[in-house]
């Protein structure tokens, strides 16, 4: 992990589950960290906790479902770093909705989801590659996708608008590397990890206590192999499932 130690990393969704677990990993190997997430005073209780760590986390505010919000904090982030060579795009939000009922409250959900899991994910991604290109150092963006990103499956419910998103997020990422390659930028990556369920906040429902289940810290060691690969090497995606999980 030397590469990578003293560089500039953001973590969005840095408050909780995968995102604040990718935070530390990556400060206790020596990398500053930018966490942004809307309840950025969670994030700071989290480092006051964390004890001495080899990297600095910062904490930030961003609501990464408002543009001009994402605009304010990268413009802040090159104002006082100048530049930044790890995106983890984690940010998300899931909800049991489906996509077809009717009404303002469904018709809300499905817009901060998309908002949120594909528009925040995008523009965090179009504000880090106009930074990264500003670096002579390789630089890698990491997508926390899902492996609903992959396959639709009815778990008993509607996933609603979730896959979708995540569908989406695949469809860009590739879009986005290819232009990469086009215009011959090839020292940033882009890679993704299709994770299937996770125990966070988002499966804290009973509901998630009959289905076999990773950690967070799974997702974050398939970042960190990730980030151990050569710049020759780009890890498309990381499709990993918890043993025993039919969906
Ligand atoms: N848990 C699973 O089973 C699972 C499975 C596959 C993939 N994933 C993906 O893994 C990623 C992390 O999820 P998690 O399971 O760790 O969930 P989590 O514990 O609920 O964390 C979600 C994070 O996203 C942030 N966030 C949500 N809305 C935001 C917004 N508008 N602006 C900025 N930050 C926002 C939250 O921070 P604030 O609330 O402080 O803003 C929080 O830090 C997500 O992309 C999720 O889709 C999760």
């Amino acid at each position: 992990m030397e590469k990578w130690e003293g560089k500039i990393a953001v973590v969005t969704g840095a408050s909780s589950g995968v995102g604040a677990v990718v935070a530390e990993k990556l400060a206790r190997n020596g990398i500053n960290v930018i966490g942004l997430a809307r309840r950025s005073e969670v994030i700071e209780e989290n480092i006051k906790k964390l004890g001495e760590l080899s990297g600095k986390i910062y904490a930030r505010k961003c609501d990464l479902s408002d543009i001009q919000s994402i605009k304010d904090t990268f413009n802040w982030i090159e104002k006082t770093f100048g530049t930044i060579n790890i995106l983890v795009n984690n940010a998300g939000i899931s909800g049991l909705n489906n996509v077809l009922k009717e009404g303002d409250e469904a018709e809300k959900l499905v817009n901060k989801m998309i908002s949120t899991n594909f528009t925040g994910l995008v523009h965090c991604t179009r504000q880090s590659i106009s930074l990264m290109k500003k670096s002579d150092d390789p630089s890698i963006i990491v997508n926390i996708n899902s492996s609903l990103g992959h396959h639709v499956s009815y778990m008993d419910y509607s996933l609603g608008i979730y896959p979708a998103t995540k569908f989406g997020v695949r469809a860009f990422s590739e879009t986005a590397r290819q232009e990469l390659i086009y215009s011959g930028s090839m020292k940033i990556r882009i890679s993704s990890i299709s994770p299937g369920l996770i125990k966070t906040a988002m499966t804290a429902d009973d509901f998630f206590n009959n289905f076999p289940i990773l950690k967070p810290e799974d997702v974050a060691d398939s970042l960190f192999y990730i980030l151990s690969t050569p710049p020759s090497v780009n890890i498309q995606d990381i499709l990993i499932k918890p043993n025993g999980a039919a969906y």
